[in-house]
């Protein structure tokens, strides 16, 4: 089978491309290397994937690319691209959000739309469209109402998603993520910024008073979510939350971090940031009843794999 994965040189985008080639796929990853961290980084996501021979890099920009030719033969799309970061998607940034999130997967919808080939579209999409919730767990139904520009625009391209399908039989499924961490997470994430000021003894900021809830989400399970995703029955424009199931402060997620890495963190409380959400937690009933995912790597566990692969790079 073959698969396209956008964003293949992110943090979710390469460690799924390693597990579809590891699987016996073929793997076209698309990728900008855009500025919003460094590309040295990007490209060891990908150094495994190049020596497969079942992989093939593009890079180009889903906003112009030529994505009719690029999607011929393709069976799986995995749309994993997209501008990231909640607490950047104010102001005069808000233009990339909606190009790499919304327009980006607007065309790809359109050639998705003639595609002879496609078995399935799955879309990365996010908790952040919940904002504050009305309640937790949060269950699909649950009305969004997003608390950052960011979240608007990826519950747009959800929204597009979702008229594809009911419009032209797109076959879509949405996956909202709740917080992905484990090795190779991005670095102006939570978990890579405290892991690494571990090892190097340096100071971190915890934005208002560290009593913020998430339900953070092991990388290992979020692949496999998409595998089943794309293999299992869905209906077209299905949408499934996919959530670890550990809802912890960053308080306390800062308490698993010292006991794994043996380091006292210096820690400094900064005001709250805009757009940041107060609390996340999402009901997994429907992605467990009807594709039979449920997490696998509780929060200690995956911590202590994201503090030693925090040592590893600084190495
Ligand atoms: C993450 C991703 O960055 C989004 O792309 C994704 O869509 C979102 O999860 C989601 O689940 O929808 P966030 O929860 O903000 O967003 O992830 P982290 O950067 O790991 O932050 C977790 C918490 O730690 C937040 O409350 C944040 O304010 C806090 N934080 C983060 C700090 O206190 N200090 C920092 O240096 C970084």
């Amino acid at each position: 089978m073959k698969a396209l994965v956008t964003g293949a040189a992110g943090f979710i985008g390469s460690s799924l491309s390693k597990r579809l080639i590891a699987d016996g796929h073929t793997v076209i990853g698309v990728d900008s290397f855009n500025d919003y961290y460094s590309a040295e980084l990007k490209k060891a996501n990908l150094q495994p994937l190049d020596s497969s021979g079942e992989f093939e890099l593009l890079q180009t920009d889903l906003s112009e690319a030529p994505l009719d030719d690029i999607l011929q033969g393709v069976d799986f799309v995995f749309h994993q691209a997209g501008q990231p970061g909640v607490r950047k998607s104010w102001g005069q940034d808000f233009e990339g959000y909606i190009k790499n999130n919304i327009h980006a997967t607007q065309r790809l919808l359109e050639a998705a739309r003639s595609s002879k080939d496609l078995k399935k579209f799955v879309y990365a999409s996010s908790s952040s469209i919940y904002g504050n919730a009305e309640k937790y767990p949060t269950t699909e139904m649950d009305l969004p109402a997003p608390r950052s520009p960011y979240g608007v625009t990826k519950l747009a391209a959800e929204n597009l998603c979702s008229l594809y399908a009911d419009n032209f039989d797109v076959p879509t499924v949405s996956l909202r993520y709740f917080t992905v961490y484990g090795p190779g997470q991005r670095p102006d994430m939570a978990f890579t910024r405290f892991t690494q000021a571990a090892w190097k003894g340096s100071p971190i900021s915890i934005y208002g008073d560290g009593n913020q809830i998430r339900d953070f989400t092991y990388i290992d399970d979020v692949v496999q979510a998409n595998v089943l995703a794309a293999t299992g029955e869905t209906d077209p424009g299905d949408v499934f939350n996919v959530a670890g199931g550990d809802s912890v402060t960053v308080n306390e997620a800062i308490t698993i971090i010292e006991s794994a890495s043996g380091r006292k963190l210096n820690v400094r409380y900064t005001g709250a940031v805009d757009g940041d959400v107060y609390r996340t937690g999402g009901d997994i009933s429907r992605i467990q009843s009807k594709l039979g995912w449920s997490p696998q790597v509780r929060i200690t566990e995956g911590l202590k794999s994201h503090v030693e692969w925090a040592r590893e790079v600084l190495r």
